[in-house]
């Protein structure tokens, strides 16, 4: 008896261990910095520190990865400091090159923790890689004609934003650059067109080199040489306009772009006229409706003399067919291209952080499209604070969805379930990443709540007394509902003397007039709330030798108790018949009483089934009975009782709409309260 005792203790105290060990601020981390993928291109050398930020409760601890693998501690070009996330590359060479990610991990008092992980940061180190030169070649052209040079058969890899440049050289070090202008143009591969090309072109004794030229490095890389030759000729002949290069007789790939990056359409004319100032075709470019694009408009902008079309950050509405027009004195050409704008998955619904209270189900999203037109992409893998969780789960706890676009957090624990998720959607063009974080909070709980009818007389004091508990991330408000007036924060209705600080709140009816008295009846409604509950406590008053008044606007419930009564009646009728029909078959099977000893005793089978069928039969009649019954009875308790997943309420609710069967309206009001 003691030990039972002791241990009835021993669990008591343990459950409120329990209950007091998760009742902490905990809040799962955010990464606020980096907020997405990023590309980042560094001269060598420079010391590179890249920012992870992340918020919770309590603060996290930071982890880097490069390259999908923690960053050892004895790695002395690479440092992070572990508390305030920040990534140190000292002196930045190609060897720290690659993929940096970090991750965010906080650990709450009963040692779960979650795992929030960022997007990738990119790091390069900008140049241009060797150049395999070609040999020096020789390019014979006549004086006149359209003629253009190659950059080089081969281009070097480069990193960061790299240009194309043209020069002329002498020797080691004597450069004069080629600029471009209305006759001269230098295309997106590389290539110096000369629209008609002139004697002074030729350069004696300097040779053409092409140029790659890195913005961030700030150097560049001289190409191979050509030699330019120009025959004279007496006199240059007109020519109309012939397109000579565009972006699509580059390649297909020369017209695919990211959404959101830059597009870039060029078209080349060749073309001459014997009028100075004009001898150069002018280019116009029209959208697929035949619409003239004006630079400056919408995002184009239209450069080097109307070659090329600059259309910024694309949209998929940007894939569509383009024209340039080229016009002089005696002719007309066109070139035609499609821009390809792909993508890699977009995001239709993202991962999002996301907070329930405990016991309720979360919900997160990874559904991702790719660009109109494109194959889909593959289905979302799944990951919990980074570890792949698609493959092996607890099905009682998670559950996918819609093609794995959906994963279902059940019943979620404060105690268990605060995590991190992580969802990769790929398709052909690349992948995308997304993180969410569940946090879970203690639901509201109603720790004091006064009697819910109060039948009071002068003098009387009306306890309106609601106290709720709640998570402490999301403290709970109180507001008052009275005669269809809500007062919130501070005030209450009247003749309520309310306390927020102390959490009070009664009506001192001592000082009352009878007006007043009779003013202070009706139902105090305390709606206690949260960011993500709503809970309702009703108080009725009324006072002592009231009239129970049923109201006229109210006679549809007046008839409803006249239906229950009747349905009462009804189903007393049922009973009674059930009752003789029983009574009957009972006088028919005179053996019955026989039956029942023999089969206790059982000797005779056969009359045991026939016992057992009749068992039955009778068993079914009493259910059918019961069912009807409670249908007619609980159509006002079931709602409010099913609704209350909170112990605290439950009888004494019932109890009390019972005791209000009269008052049709205030039943219907309270079920309706608790559904909201
Ligand atoms: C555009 O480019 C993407 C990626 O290379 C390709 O999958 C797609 O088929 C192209 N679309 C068109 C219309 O050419
Ligand atoms: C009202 O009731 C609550 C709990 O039922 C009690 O704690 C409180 O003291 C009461 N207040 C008054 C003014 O009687
Ligand atoms: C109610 O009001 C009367 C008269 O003002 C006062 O004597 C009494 O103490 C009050 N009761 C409470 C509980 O405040």
């Amino acid at each position: 008896m003691a030990g039972g005792t002791r241990l009835a203790s021993i669990l008591l105290l343990s459950v409120f261990l329990f209950v007091r060990a998760q009742d902490d601020i905990r809040e799962p981390p955010k990464i606020l910095e980096p907020q997405s993928a990023k590309e980042l291109f560094y001269d060598g050398n420079v010391d590179v520190t890249l920012p992870c930020r992340a918020s919770g409760q309590p603060a996290p601890l930071y982890v880097w990865y490069w390259n999908g693998a923690p960053i050892e501690s004895t790695n002395q070009a690479i440092t992070y400091d572990p508390s305030n996330g920040s990534l140190t590359i000292n002196g930045l060479t190609t060897r720290e090159e690659g993929f940096y990610n970090c991750r965010a991990k906080n650990t709450f008092t009963n040692g779960m923790s979650a795992v929030a992980i960022s997007h990738k940061t990119e790091v390069r180190r900008a140049r241009i890689e060797p150049w395999d030169k070609d040999q020096d070649r020789t390019k014979t052209a006549t004086e006149g004609n359209y003629v253009s040079i190659r950059c080089s058969d081969t281009l070097p890899k480069y990193y960061g934003p790299t240009t194309f440049k043209w020069y002329t050289v002498e020797g080691e070090d004597d450069l004069i650059e080629v600029e471009e202008d209305d006759r001269v143009f230098i295309d997106n591969k590389g290539t110096l067109h000369f629209t008609y090309v002139l004697r002074t072109d030729e350069q004696s004794n300097r040779y053409y080199s092409c140029a790659m030229s890195n913005v961030v490095e700030g150097k560049i890389t001289l190409g191979g040489r050509t030699r330019l030759v120009v025959q004279k000729s007496d006199s240059i002949a007109e020519v109309k306009p012939a397109l000579q290069f565009s972006t699509k007789l580059a390649g297909d790939g020369a017209l695919t772009f990211k959404r959101n990056t830059e597009g870039h359409l060029e078209c080349f004319f060749s073309g001459y006229v014997n009028d100075p100032g004009n001898e150069v075709p002018t280019i116009e470019w029209q959208d697929n409706a035949g619409n003239t694009i004006v630079s400056g408009t919408d995002s184009y902008t239209i450069e080097s003399h109307g070659r090329v079309l600059k259309i910024a950050s694309l949209v998929e509405a940007d894939e569509k067919p383009y024209t340039c027009n080229a016009r002089n004195r005696i002719g007309t050409a066109e070139g035609r291209m499609t821009l390809n704008v792909t993508s890699s998955p977009i995001w239709v619904k993202p991962l999002q952080s996301t907070t329930v209270p405990q016991g309720k189900d979360a919900v997160f999203h990874c559904e991702a499209r790719s660009a109109a037109g494109e194959v889909p992409p593959d289905p979302p893998r799944w990951f919990k604070n980074g570890q792949r969780l698609d493959v092996s789960y607890d099905p009682n706890k998670f559950a996918f969805a819609n093609e794995k676009r959906e994963l279902r957090v059940k019943s979620a624990q404060k105690n268990t379930d605060i995590a991190c998720f992580q969802c990769y959607v790929g398709n052909s063009v690349g992948e995308e990443f997304s993180d969410g974080c569940l946090n879970v909070i203690l639901p509201i709980v109603i720790t004091t709540k006064p009697p819910a009818v109060q039948t009071i007389e002068k003098g009387d004091i009306v306890n309106l007394t609601v106290v709720a508990t709640a998570d402490k991330l999301y403290p709970v408000a109180y507001k008052w509902q009275f005669n269809d007036i809500t007062y919130e924060r501070v005030s209450a209705p009247p003749h309520v003397i309310y306390d927020v600080n102390a959490n009070l709140a009664y009506i001192n009816t001592s000082d009352l007039t009878d007006q007043q008295m009779r003013d202070i009846r009706g139902v105090y409604r305390c709606e206690i709330y949260d960011e993500f509950e709503t809970v309702l406590v009703d108080v009725k008053v009324r006072l002592k030798g009231d009239p129970v008044v049923i109201p006229v606007a109210e006679a549809g419930s007046g008839f409803w108790i006249i239906g229950l009564i009747l349905g009462v009646i009804l189903i007393a009728l049922i009973l009674i018949i059930v009752c003789c029909a029983v009574c009957r078959r009972k006088m028919q099977e005179g053996d019955y009483r026989v039956g029942r000893k023999e089969t206790a005793a059982g000797l005779d089978p056969e009359k045991e089934i026939k016992d057992n069928e009749f068992k039955d039969l009778a068993k079914t009649g009493y259910d059918l009975t019961i069912k009807k019954r409670s249908a007619a009875f609980g159509f006002d308790t079931i709602p409010i009782i099913a609704e209350d997943d909170n112990e605290s309420f439950g009888s004494e609710y019932g109890e009390e709409a019972m005791a209000f069967n009269e008052d049709g309206s205030f039943i219907g009001k309270y079920s309706q309260g608790k559904k909201l």
